[in-house]
């Protein structure tokens, strides 16, 4: 038996305007999720989940059917079954297989939930069959699985999941790793669902409609990113907040800010941030909060309806424990 754990992520800085090729600023958080693997001697796989959108679920690859999988089911298994099939793939061997998958990640939040189950799989059961693959292959490997099951996805977030610490993305430019800065965050649920792929679509149609002024927006994000990463190498806590306020500003600006999210974003700033902002995709899911107030920044998000959750960066990526 393996088990394997892998972290989420926040976006600092950057989110949205990567879509189109603009810089972003992402890191590794110590919420995790835990994938449990043995080898089973039928040749049926076994999914046990704890805190996923799905419940146990036992199939074999290609006779699906045989055991009424509800296609909702089928769907939120996707990240799951398409890491599993890769590694067997590799391995040209039908084996049975017991997973079980613990996350402490909201599904869907912003945090990189998919991203960390399709690495924890993948890692889990490369040990497990005795794969000689390097972290950044894992990282490639649940890359191709997330663009598989979204059509479109960044790899920022597999990446950071699977080397852990700071990553920053741009077009057409290596993914950059550094350490993880030990800057104080608290994360904001709004206890809603993001929907990214809307978002995004979203954001498209008012760029195509106004596009000069929200390429302007984006050219200034990118700015906001790069003083951002300046500032976090020099763990300047008023800087950071400063930026995010103004990177904040600007989401807001293009439609991807609600009113639950932005209760937190504000009563996490008059209650003793640095600053605050969306993480991630917006219309729900995240906020993140730089403070030094970590207790009073809870308490407002509690008493305002979100869940408080407290974390800090880490340089920890996927690893076996
Ligand atoms: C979603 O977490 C972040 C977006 O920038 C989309 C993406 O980068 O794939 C909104």
């Amino acid at each position: 038996m393996i088990k394997a754990t892998a972290p989420g992520k926040i976006y600092l800085f950057g989110e949205h305007a990567v879509v189109y090729g603009y810089p972003a600023i992402a890191c590794a958080i110590n919420k995790r999720t835990e994938v449990e693997a043995e080898k089973t001697r039928n040749k049926d796989i076994t999914i046990i989940p704890k805190n996923l959108s799905f419940k146990s679920i036992k199939f074999s690859f290609g006779d699906e059917n045989r055991y009424n999988i509800p296609k909702k089911e089928l769907k939120s298994l996707e990240y799951i079954r398409k890491s599993i099939k890769k590694i067997l793939d590799k391995k040209d061997q039908k084996i049975g297989l017991k997973l079980k998958i613990n996350s402490e990640l909201p599904i869907s939040g912003g945090l990189g939930s998919s991203a960390s189950v399709t690495v924890a799989t993948i890692f889990s059961l490369k040990e497990l069959l005795d794969l000689d693959l390097s972290r950044r292959e894992v990282a490639n490997l649940a890359y191709e699985v997330e663009k598989d099951v979204q059509g479109n996805a960044s790899p920022c977030d597999t990446f950071t999941s699977a080397l852990g610490g700071l990553t920053k993305v741009e077009k057409n430019k290596e993914l950059i790793k550094n350490k993880a800065p030990a800057i104080p965050i608290i994360i904001g649920y709004t206890n809603q669902q993001s929907n990214t792929t809307k978002l995004v679509e979203e954001v498209k149609e008012l760029k195509n409609k106004y596009p000069t002024i929200i390429n302007n927006l984006f050219n200034n994000i990118k700015k906001i990113t790069e003083k951002g990463q300046k500032a976090l190498e020099k763990k300047n806590l008023e800087e950071i907040g400063n930026l995010m306020n103004i990177n904040q500003g600007i989401l807001d600006s293009i439609g991807v800010n609600n009113l639950k999210l932005s209760k937190l974003i504000y009563v996490a700033r008059e209650s003793g941030s640095y600053g605050s902002k969306i993480t991630g995709a917006g219309g729900g899911g995240c906020m993140i909060a730089i403070t030094e107030n970590k207790e009073k920044v809870s308490n407002a998000i509690k008493v305002t309806g979100g869940k408080a959750i407290k974390t800090k960066l880490t340089n920890e990526g996927v690893k076996i424990t």
